[in-house]
């Protein structure tokens, strides 16, 4: 088996990853995929944060004539959902699991406490980070940079639909053309959607590498962690 590259790694699942192709809600044939990925790295004894996005259940701009704070809330628990599909998902799979919320809910989950985050951390337990970062305003993305940075990651592996950053939606363009590297500034001046501006920033002020990829085939968490060279790196 190759040998990872990181010891200590932040993974961002979008919420669109975990519907599969239901587009909503949570698939379990894609989660479990995705979560025995996950235990092949905590196997290899990799540390595991992750972030988890809500917009397979709700999206704040879908609210568009709901106040924006009280949309975001909604995205936050959506989140809370997912962090605990994901949870069940993988202690079915024998890997210890601790989820932590931004906003208490202490019936339910851990309050975040970075200390604590950590010791699971070096315990062996994946930790999963619920509620963003508890604000309104900042997106999951901006939550894997800054959880990233307080856990200190070597890098954040952001698993998304697209397969890489490209200078055009790949989409629409078939002329796309995709990066194998590219730098924060680059993606900032360019205003390449592989983060928002907020998350992308952090990262830059936080020398936090990315390391993007399609979460499609969920091997991709692997060969992203042994370094095998996929998607694009954001450094
Ligand atoms: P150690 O301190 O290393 O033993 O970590 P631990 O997480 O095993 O111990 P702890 O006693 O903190 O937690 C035992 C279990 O209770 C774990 O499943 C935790 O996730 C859970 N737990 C701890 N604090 C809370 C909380 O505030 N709310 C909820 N819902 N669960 C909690």
């Amino acid at each position: 088996m190759s040998k990872p590259i990181y010891e200590r790694v932040l993974i961002k699942i979008s919420g669109e990853a975990m519907a599969g192709d239901n587009k909503f809600g949570i698939n379990d044939a894609t989660v479990n995929q995705v979560c025995s990925n996950i235990k092949k790295l905590t196997d290899m004894g990799v540390a595991v944060g992750i972030v988890v996005g809500g917009g397979n259940f709700w999206r704040g701009r879908q609210g568009s004539n709901m106040d924006r704070t009280r949309a975001d809330h909604m995205g936050m628990l959506a989140t809370v959902i997912n962090a605990l599909g994901l949870a069940d998902a993988l202690e079915q799979l024998g890997v210890p699991v601790r989820v932590q919320t931004a906003i208490e809910m202490k019936q339910i989950a851990e309050p975040y406490i970075r200390n604590k985050a950590t010791r699971h951390l070096e315990k062996g337990r994946v930790v999963i980070f619920g509620c963003g970062t508890g604000n309104p305003f900042f997106t999951t993305d901006t939550t894997a940079a800054l959880r990233a940075v307080e856990i200190d990651a070597d890098v954040i592996l952001l698993a998304k639909n697209v397969d890489a950053v490209y200078d055009s939606d790949p989409a629409t363009n078939p002329d796309a053309k995709k990066f194998s590297e590219i730098s924060y500034k680059e993606v900032l001046s360019r205003n390449l959607k592989v983060m928002d501006s907020t998350a992308t920033a952090l990262c830059q002020d936080n020398n936090m590498k990315i390391h993007v990829f399609g979460i499609k085939d969920p091997e991709n968490l692997v060969r992203a962690v042994c370094g095998e060279k996929i998607g694009t790196i954001v450094s």
